[in-house]
């Protein structure tokens, strides 16, 4: 364990030592799921992965992850190789073998395939895709959701939709780990990092959200992360006569927030104390706490309606 926090801490699970790993249609224990050194995921980074969370049974918002799953492998031109009921049972079978019903996160990812030499060229990738799906009992630490998590703001900015569109859940993370680097080099659990035009747009690993005013603010979207969660919210937010605006802001605005908070599957909404060491509000967070019961009370109700089909 480190001493500092992440939104992704998860409660030490020793049954996580003997999952077991689903790799192109077998399932076999962690440590015999192996993937090719030539796999274009490990040479180049060249995947698409989604994370979802299994509550009792059922893949929370699983239609919204395959609609950006799918939306990405398009956009990079790579063939799924099955469609999305396909990937609903190679889920089932996933969580079957391991027993898994409940407080379970899934890392899903599909890469181009083994290539044929060690370069960069697609179509050198000629096995098909690569799939794996990762799945381990998770709890978030409540510590957390009191504590608040500390943000620095990074000098690692999010890309524009013309180099590396920050909207493709790439295998390639590299931009957000020299973020996240450089946010630990600080002190800081995660970073926040800026737009290309200097305003605050996300986290390395997360969404970010400011409450003002009892209003909700985040960025445009533009250069984020098309969060699931974060959509979620901004949706409970109309849903429930909370003002709620995707906008341009500063980190002025962002220092003298009341509240502030990140949004994502595994966390859903984590608290933030501290950006670039200043105290955000003064701990009191209502429109956080609204929120979290809000979303909590969604996927109750998202669980119900699945389950009673
Ligand atoms: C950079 C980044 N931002 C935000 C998110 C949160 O997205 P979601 O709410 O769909 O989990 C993720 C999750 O993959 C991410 O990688």
């Amino acid at each position: 364990m480190t001493d500092h926090s992440t939104t992704h801490d998860a409660e030490e699970d020793i049954r996580n030592r003997d999952i077991k790993i689903y790799v192109n249609g077998e399932i076999v224990h962690r440590d015999a799921a192996k993937v090719s050194v030539y796999d274009s995921g490990f040479m180049l980074g060249d995947g698409i992965w989604e994370g979802m969370r299994l509550y009792r049974g059922v893949w929370a918002f699983f239609d919204e992850h395959m609609d950006r799953f799918f939306g990405s492998c398009k956009a990079i031109a790579m063939d799924v190789g099955m469609d999305r009921a396909g990937i609903a049972e190679a889920l089932r079978q996933t969580a079957a073998a391991n027993g898994m019903t409940d407080d379970v996160h899934c890392r899903l990812m599909l890469t181009r395939g083994i290539k044929d030499k060690p370069f960069q060229h697609p179509a050198l990738s000629t096995s098909g895709p690569t799939l794996v799906i990762i799945m381990e009992h998770s709890k978030p630490v409540n510590r957390l959701q009191s504590a608040g998590i500390s943000l620095a703001t990074v000098p690692q900015v999010r890309g524009l939709p013309n180099s590396q569109d920050p909207k493709l859940n790439s295998h390639s993370k590299l931009n957000c780990i020299i973020a996240c680097l450089q946010a630990e080099a600080a002190g800081a659990d995660e970073g926040l990092m800026l737009d290309p035009h200097g305003f605050v747009n996300t986290t390395n690993a997360c969404n970010f959200f400011i409450v003002r005013g009892g209003a909700v603010w985040t960025s445009t979207g533009d250069y984020c992360m098309n969060g699931v969660t974060r959509q979620k919210v901004i949706d409970l937010c109309r849903a429930n006569g909370i003002p709620v605006f995707e906008k341009n802001f500063s980190l002025y605005e962002a220092y003298s927030a009341d509240e502030a908070f990140l949004t994502g599957t595994f966390g859903a909404q984590t608290p933030v104390a501290t950006i670039d060491g200043k105290p955000i509000g003064d701990g009191d967070r209502p429109v956080t706490a609204r929120l979290q019961a809000l979303y909590k009370a969604l996927i109750a109700d998202h669980v119900a309606a699945k389950t009673a089909r």
